[in-house]
């Protein structure tokens, strides 16, 4: 049984004060979601307040990327044992807005989600194709690219620590959300490629999150499907009633 997980992903939104507020208001909505995990990902600047507000409850703490390494010269960047003392106990990487808008590559997603494994945090690591590369029949190509290259040279127990996030770019912030089916089609795919290149349980156990315009109203359609495991939700995690929601899907 692979148990359910429901990310919010804040993006840039939410100072501090904002972060806390929602956080008090959210613990009593969600207390009783016992079916899935529940995880907030706001910006640096509130994790660490987020943690503390959200201490005790079912709410976990993810931030929104991380550095490979874990100190030295690298103005801007946050480390995973930093993000672990901030109290996370979660981090996206290779998200689409990192990939398209800072240049992330598979490389590089590929040192974070080690770094990101080694402090022992649970990555939740962004995979999908744009609507362009969708349009040319390119879907599994571009799937197949961003596992060898993201996900390389990990072992089997590495990935049983790991969550993947299908997202079309094509889909992320647009209102247009793939169809359960269509998302099902690429979680297949994905567990078809894990199960070759890694084996059959670790595929059978690994989850993958769907993420692009998850809302109240279609997150039942999308849970309905046997492969998706959960939603990496952006734009309705910020109010606490869609995204409590969205928790309470059943
Ligand atoms: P959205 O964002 O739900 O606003 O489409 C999803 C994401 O970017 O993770």
């Amino acid at each position: 049984m692979r148990r359910p997980v429901i990310a919010g992903n804040w993006k840039m939104y939410k100072k501090i004060g904002e972060a806390v507020e929602f956080i008090a208001a959210l613990r009593p909505k969600v207390a009783e979601a016992s079916h899935c995990e529940v995880v907030v990902a706001p910006p640096f600047t509130a994790l660490q307040a987020v943690a503390k507000a959200a201490a005790g409850s079912n709410i976990q703490v993810a931030a929104q990327d991380v550095a490979w390494e874990k100190e030295g010269a690298f103005t801007g960047d946050v480390s995973a044992p930093m993000l672990c003392e901030a109290g996370c106990t979660h981090v996206i990487i290779g998200h689409s807005e990192r990939r398209q808008i800072h240049g992330e590559t598979d490389e590089r997603v590929n040192r974070k989600l080690k770094a990101a494994l080694e402090a022992g945090l649970t990555p939740i690591v962004c995979v999908g194709e744009t609507l362009a590369e969708r349009e040319a029949n390119r879907t599994h190509e571009i799937l197949e690219r961003q596992f060898s290259g993201g996900f390389a040279a990990l072992t089997a127990s590495d990935f049983s620590r790991i969550i993947i996030a299908y997202e079309p770019v094509w889909a992320i912030g647009t209102g247009r959300t793939a169809t359960p089916e269509i998302a099902a089609q690429s979680h297949r795919y994905l567990r078809s490629l894990i199960a070759e290149k890694i084996g059959k349980s670790v595929a059978e156990q690994i989850r993958i999150l769907y993420g692009g315009s998850v809302k109240p109203d279609n997150i039942q359609g999308l849970m309905a499907q046997e492969e998706i495991d959960g939603a990496l939700v952006g734009g309705a995690s910020l109010k606490r009633d869609s995204f409590s929601a969205i928790v309470n899907y059943p």
